[in-house]
């Protein structure tokens, strides 16, 4: 299923609701959240998927890291999780899974998180990834709306992990940009998120399936605002122009692309292959905070001084046209 598919699939079904589910599905946030006092929610999320990497360590840990980004977009700070396995054990060695294994345990030690249990299944095709549970104080959580006229969008981490990792499939890829990419999706999104608490932010949520046009597009919200996008400001991955403009672009970036283009002006004046790259598909993406103008300056600053080298501010919110991103 990709991304959205389950959204789909439970519309109009009849939703359980109850007075303490501060976020739930109907919001299409990063991470539910349910209040179990009034100075402290969960925040729940999960996430898995088929390896996009050769070597079972690093795929632990970039699944791990993955997984745990969606507990550091709504704000929280994630304090369990438990492993979520598809594992052909007819085919496949046992020890490629405590590889896999080993990758997200590393991961959880390095975010302070403890994992308290999991579920594994036979399935032909291998599948990993985590069930997260993060805390939150009701007041501090951040959605994906929310901005407002004026914020300035901050971006994390560059560009263009689908489009790498489809020219890493093909024999394409440049073992530099691989390792580079391989190293960025492993970046736990846990110091932005650090440096974000210092701050007011208006919103937030991480660049992962839909690409960033597809999660700028959700931070429009109920369209009342718009979003001017400076092309020059997004940090891209080495490679991954080269790479879209030999075609090597990830079928979801093309699904993103139908699907969001008509709340999308500007693509006229956007070259071909960097316009696949707005809408790839990203694995482990960086943070989108949205944050007043005269802060924004302040936390790039900070988040460069944490080692957050290639965050950015990409873009502006904007009072017209609404329900819209405009490329410049
Ligand atoms: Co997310
Ligand atoms: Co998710
Ligand atoms: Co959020």
């Amino acid at each position: 299923m990709g991304p959205g598919d389950l959204d789909r699939a439970l519309c109009g079904l009849p939703l359980t609701t109850h007075p303490n589910l501060l976020v739930g599905i109907e919001r299409a946030d990063d991470a539910g959240v349910y209040k179990v006092r009034d100075d402290l929610a969960l925040v729940q999320t999960v996430d898995f998927f088929t390896p996009i990497v050769d070597d079972p360590y690093t795929f632990g840990q970039i699944a791990a890291a993955n997984a745990l980004s969606d507990v550091y977009a709504m704000g929280g700070t994630p304090i369990t999780a438990m492993n979520l396995v598809a594992f052909p054990i007819q085919s496949m060695g046992i020890e490629v899974l405590r590889a896999i294994l080993r990758g997200g345990l590393d991961k959880m030690r390095e975010a302070e998180v403890v994992l308290v249990g999991g579920h594994s299944v036979e399935d032909q095709e291998l599948k990993y990834g985590l069930a997260v549970t993060g805390l939150i104080h009701p007041d501090a959580i951040l959605t994906n709306t929310g901005a407002q006229v004026g914020n300035r969008i901050i971006l994390t981490k560059p560009l263009g992990t689908g489009i790498i990792n489809t020219a890493q499939k093909g024999g394409m890829a440049s073992s530099e940009a691989v390792q580079r990419t391989v190293e960025l999706m492993a970046t736990l999104n846990r110091r932005a998120a650090e440096v974000m608490r210092g701050f007011h932010v208006h919103a937030c949520t991480d660049v992962t399936g839909f690409g960033l046009l597809g999660h700028l597009c959700e931070m429009l919200g109920d369209g009342k605002i718009g979003i001017k996008i400076s092309l020059d400001a997004i940090p891209i991955l080495p490679k991954a122009e080269e790479y879209a403009s030999m075609g090597l672009v990830p079928g979801g970036a093309l699904r993103n692309r139908e699907f969001y283009a008509p709340k999308v002006k500007g693509a006229n004046i956007c070259p071909p292959s960097l316009l696949d790259i707005l809408y790839d598909p990203q694995t482990s993406g960086g943070l989108l905070i949205a944050v007043p103008e005269e802060d924004a300056a302040d936390i790039l600053r900070f988040l460069q001084e944490v080692g957050i080298k290639d965050a950015r501010i990409i873009a502006e919110i904007i009072a017209k046209p609404k329900g819209r991103l405009v490329l410049v």
